[in-house]
C-alpha cells in the first residue's frame, strides 16, 4: 500500500501555526505535490462538531477526563474519514494540532498525566506516528498577546497563565523525548522567516525540491 506523509504541527496559543500550515501546503501544491491541509479538533464532520464542543463556552465546561475523550472520539473520525484515507491514497497530511496536543494540554496543562493520555492513544491511534512533527514554541504572554489581537478568545485562551506554561513545557518534553519526530521551531519571528525555517526543514527531511 502506498504511504503517503504525515506532517503535524503544534505548539501554544498563538503560535501561528494556522498559517504556516496553509503557507506549506501551498507550497507543496505548487510543487505537483498531491497535499491536504486538516486540523484538529476536527478535519470531518462529525469531527468539526465536537470541535464546537470543544472551544465553546466557560473555561470549566469539561473534566480534563471528558476533554481528553471528546478530543480523542474527533482523533478516531478524523482518522478514519480523511487521514487514513489520503495517507492510503499517496496524499501528503498536513495536520494543524494532532495526539501532541492531548498530551500537552490535557496531560500537562490539566495535569491528566502522560500514562492515562498515552493509554487511550494506544486504543485510538495504535502505531500511526507523524513523519514530521513541527512544534512552535512562543513565550506565553506574547502568544496570549497574539491569539487576543486575532480576535474570538476561545475557551483555552481564557484558561489561567499556569496552565499555558505547563502546555508549553509540555510541548517541549514531547520535542525532547522524541527528537527524530519533533523539531521545535522559535515562532517569535516573521511568518515569512518562520516559514522559511519550515520550508528547510521538509527539503531536508524528506528531499523534495519546493520554492
Ligand atoms: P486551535 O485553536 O489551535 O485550532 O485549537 C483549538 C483548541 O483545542 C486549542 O486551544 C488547543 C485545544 N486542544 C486540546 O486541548 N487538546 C487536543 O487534543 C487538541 C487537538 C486541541
Amino acid at each position: 500500500m502506498t504511504q503517503g506523509v504525515f506532517i503535524t504541527f503544534e505548539g501554544g496559543e498563538g503560535s501561528g501555526k494556522s498559517s504556516q500550515v496553509e503557507r506549506l501546503g501551498q507550497a507543496l501544491d505548487s510543487a505537483g505535490i498531491e497535499v491536504i491541509v486538516t486540523r484538529e479538533p476536527g478535519g470531518a464532520p462529525a469531527a468539526e462538531d465536537i470541535r464546537a464542543l470543544l472551544v465553546n463556552g466557560d473555561a470549566d465546561r469539561w473534566t480534563p477526563k471528558s476533554e481528553a475523550l471528546l478530543n480523542y472520539a474527533a482523533r478516531a473520525e478524523h482518522l478514519r474519514q480523511t487521514i487514513h484515507p489520503a495517507l492510503q491514497s499517496g496524499k501528503w497530511v498536513l495536520c494543524d494540532r494532532f495526539a501532541d496536543s492531548t498530551t500537552a494540554y490535557q496531560g500537562y496543562g490539566h495535569g491528566l498525566g502522560s500514562d492515562w493520555v498515552g493509554a487511550l492513544h494506544q486504543l485510538i491511534v495504535g502505531d500511526l506516528q507523524p513523519d514530521l512533527t513541527i512544534i512552535l514554541d512562543i513565550p506565553v504572554q506574547t502568544g496570549l498577546k497574539r491569539a487576543a489581537i486575532r480576535g474570538g478568545v476561545d475557551r483555552y485562551e481564557r484558561m489561567d497563565e499556569q496552565f499555558h506554561e505547563r502546555l508549553r513545557s509540555g510541548f517541549l518534553e514531547i520535542a525532547e523525548r522524541q527528537p527524530e519526530r519533533c523539531t521545535v521551531v522559535d515562532a517569535t519571528g516573521s511568518i515569512d522567516e518562520i516559514q522559511a525555517t519550515i520550508r528547510q526543514l521538509v527539503r531536508a527531511k524528506f528531499a523534495v525540491e519546493i520554492a
